[in-house]
This record gives structure tokens, sequence and C-alpha cells, in this order.
């Protein structure tokens, strides 16, 4: 295996980085403020970046995987709430209906999602079904020709400003994961209810709202996939989700590195820059080698990803690989700053804020390694 990005490849991580550095690093102030950042959305959608691996007859930029994990990674290194936003409404939010919609729901769905004009969002997580997601409880019911919802969703990442979402709900209660199945809900549909935004540690700019679906009707048609197959398209995306949000984690702990790293070659005490001491010389050693580890770990994800063979052990080892260097990553750099780490005038104690969620959210370190373990006694 060798990780040398195509010619394709190096002109999308450029592009994805100065449009970070000229465009996004500027609006960093007003999502710490809590805004989230909507016009910046649509400039990616001119630019491509909401569909990026998007078949180009749907609409999208028709890239390669490797393509879109180059791009949410240099996103996450200026700002990780962007990182969660792509990843959110790519892998999860439009995906399920690449992969499983049929032809009607794609052509009505797909195009807008790519195009930015839309947003995604998954709904999977419920108030006592997180890790066990399949312990879900929402219900969903036919009548005639519409499912009528009823439910409770948390932690809803893109919720309340997302278009579509993909719910998952059981339709057969007594079958547990096999009874549960995908829906998709448009924004201002009756009984899709907006709840609590929650006010979190970090990524302050992205949303992450509770959900109601009281009475919620849907026309049957927009059953995804078929009845009971809900749980394996949650379980199959994820899978796929998860080297997205190792790909933000690394960002953010490059972030830290360079950060860190240039802050050290300056800072000077007892004569000389903190850098040449070893104390700090060694830490930075440490962090760097962490930070190629993860990156090792994601690329080879998103390799097999790209080449379509399975990938879901190699990308629960990423994720928790690359979320627990980001937070390691992001301590050391506040301890690298000192004081001045523990302020708000360097990003370095946003980078820490922003990290922790990486070990939490698409499956938590615990799940991931529940996940490998499973491979590995398959
Ligand atoms: N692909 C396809 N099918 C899969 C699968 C996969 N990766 N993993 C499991 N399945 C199938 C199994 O084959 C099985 O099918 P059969 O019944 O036909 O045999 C079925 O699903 C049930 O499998 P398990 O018995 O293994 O399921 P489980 O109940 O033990 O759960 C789990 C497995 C891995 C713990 C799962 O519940 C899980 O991933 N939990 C974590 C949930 C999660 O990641 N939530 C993230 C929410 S989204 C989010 O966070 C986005 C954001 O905001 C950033």
């Amino acid at each position: 295996m060798h990780l040398q990005f195509t010619d394709e490849q190096i002109m999308m991580r450029d592009m994805v980085r100065n449009f970070a550095q000229e465009k996004i690093q500027p609006w960093v102030e007003r999502m710490e403020a809590g805004e989230f950042p909507r016009e910046i959305l649509q400039q990616m959608g001119e630019l491509g970046l909401m569909g990026i691996t998007t078949p180009e007859d749907l609409g999208g930029s028709g890239m390669d995987f490797t393509s879109y994990i180059i791009a949410i990674n240099e996103l996450s290194k200026v700002s990780a709430v962007m990182g969660v936003i792509l990843s959110v409404h790519t892998s999860v939010g439009t995906n399920p209906i690449i992969y499983f919609g049929n032809e009607e729901q794609k052509k009505r769905y797909v195009p807008k999602l790519a195009a930015g004009e839309y947003l995604g969002a998954f709904c999977l997580t419920e108030p006592s079904a997180g890790s066990d997601a399949g312990s879900l409880q929402s219900k969903a019911v036919k009548d005639g020709d519409e499912y009528v919802i009823n439910g409770s969703k948390v932690f809803i990442t893109n919720g309340g400003e997302a278009d579509v979402y993909i719910v998952f709900a059981s339709t057969n209660p007594t079958d547990k994961t096999r009874g549960i199945s995908a829906f998709i809900v448009e924004k201002g549909t009756p009984g899709l209810i907006i709840g609590k935004d929650e006010q979190k540690m970090g990524l302050h700019g992205s949303r992450t709202v509770q959900l109601t679906f009281d009475n919620c009707r849907i026309p049957a048609d927009n059953l995804l996939g078929e009845e009971g197959e809900g749980f394996k398209i949650a379980m199959a995306n994820l899978d796929v989700g998860r080297i997205g949000i190792a790909a933000q984690a690394l960002g953010i702990a490059e972030a830290a590195l360079e950060a860190a790293t240039a802050y050290a070659k300056e800072r000077v005490q007892f004569g000389k820059p903190i850098a040449t001491q070893q104390g700090v010389g060694f830490k930075l050693a440490d962090m760097a080698t962490a930070v190629e580890s993860a990156k090792l770990l994601v690329y080879r994800a998103a390799d097999l990803r790209a080449k379509g063979l399975p990938c879901g052990a190699e990308a629960s080892m990423a994720k928790l690989f690359a979320s627990r260097t980001a937070v390691q990553t992001a301590i050391e750099a506040v301890q690298v700053f000192g004081g001045y780490g523990y302020t708000e005038d360097y990003p370095v104690e946003r980078y820490f804020r922003d990290a922790k969620v990486t070990e939490i959210y698409e499956g938590t370190s615990e799940i991931q390694r529940l996940v490998i373990s499973k491979h590995l006694l398959k």
C-alpha cells in the first residue's frame, strides 16, 4: 500500500486548504459565538464540496472516497465544526439515499443535497438508545399510503438546520433490529418538532438538537429500502461515516500539533526556545508520532473504502485511534502553551474542547473496540 495522493487529490487538498484559510478562518469566531455557518455551506455547495463522492449523474462531483476524506481533514484543521457538518451531511445524510433509495428518491433529494441546497441529518440516537442503537423505541405505523412516526431523538447533528432527515423507527418491534426501518422525513413536515438546541462543550457552530415525532405523517414512498432493512442501512453507513469523523479528529490533532510546535519555537524560557528543551521537544515528538500514526490509519481505511473493499474494522480502528490522538494532542498543546493555552486568546483551548466529542459520537470508543473485537472473532 502506498499513501501517495494522486494529482487530482492534491488539487482537492489545495483547493480546500485555501478555501478554509480564506473563507472559514474569518468565520471561526462567529461559530464560536454559536452562529451556524449557512453562508459557508452555500459556498461549499458551489465548489462541489457538499457532494464530493455523489455520482455526477445525480449532481455530485463524482470524486473518489479519499478525496472526500482529504476535504474533511483539511476543513477540520481550521474548523472542526465544518468537518462534522460535512461528514454527517455526506456519510449518513446523503449516502443512505444514494445506496438504498429508489430512483425517484434519488432524483428528488440527492441533486439538492449535492448542491448544498439541502442539508442532511441522521436520526438514530434516542434518549434510551445511544450505544445500544438497536433498542430504539420510535415507531412507524403504516396507515394507507402514509407512515405515522412517533418517538424522540437526541443529539441530532445538523438538526433544525437540515432539510432532509434520515429517520430510524421500528415498524415491527417484536423483530428487534430486524424490525427497524429507515425513512426520509422532510423539514417542515407537520409533527416533526425541533426541540432543545444543546449547549455543548465544543463545536459551538454546529447544531445538536432533540427532535420529537408527534404523529408525524410521511408518504409511504419515503420508506428507504425495505421495511426491516433500517438497522443494516444505519450500520453500513456508520461504518463508512466513522472514517469521516476519524478525519475530523485527525484535522484537530494536526492543528494542535502545528500550533504547539510554532509556539514552542518562539517562546523563550531559561534563555532559549522551549522547543529546544528536551521536556518540550520530546512532548512534540510524541505528539507528531501519534498524529502520523493516526494519518496512516485514516488514509488506509479511506483507501480500502475507495477501492470498494471491506473496511468496517479499519474504519473503527481509525476512529478509535484518531479520536484519542486528537484529545491527547490537544491536551499536550495546551500544556506547551502553559497559561496562555488556557485562555481564549489562542486556539488550542478550542481544539481541546472540540476534540473530546470525537471519542463519543458516531459510536463511542468503547463501541469501536466492540466492533473491532467482533471482526477479530469472526
Ligand atoms: N453493516 C451491515 N449490517 C450490520 C453491520 C454492519 N456494519 N453491523 C451489524 N449489522 C447487522 C448484523 O448482521 C445483524 O443482522 P441480522 O439480524 O440479519 O443477523 C444486525 O445488524 C444486528 O447486528 P448486531 O447483533 O451486531 O447488533 P447489536 O445490537 O449488537 O449492535 C452495535 C451493534 C455495533 C453496538 C451498534 O448498535 C452500534 O453501532 N452502536 C453505536 C451507535 C452509533 O454509532 N451511533 C452513532 C449515531 S450517529 C452520530 O453520532 C452522528 C453524529 O452526530 C456525528
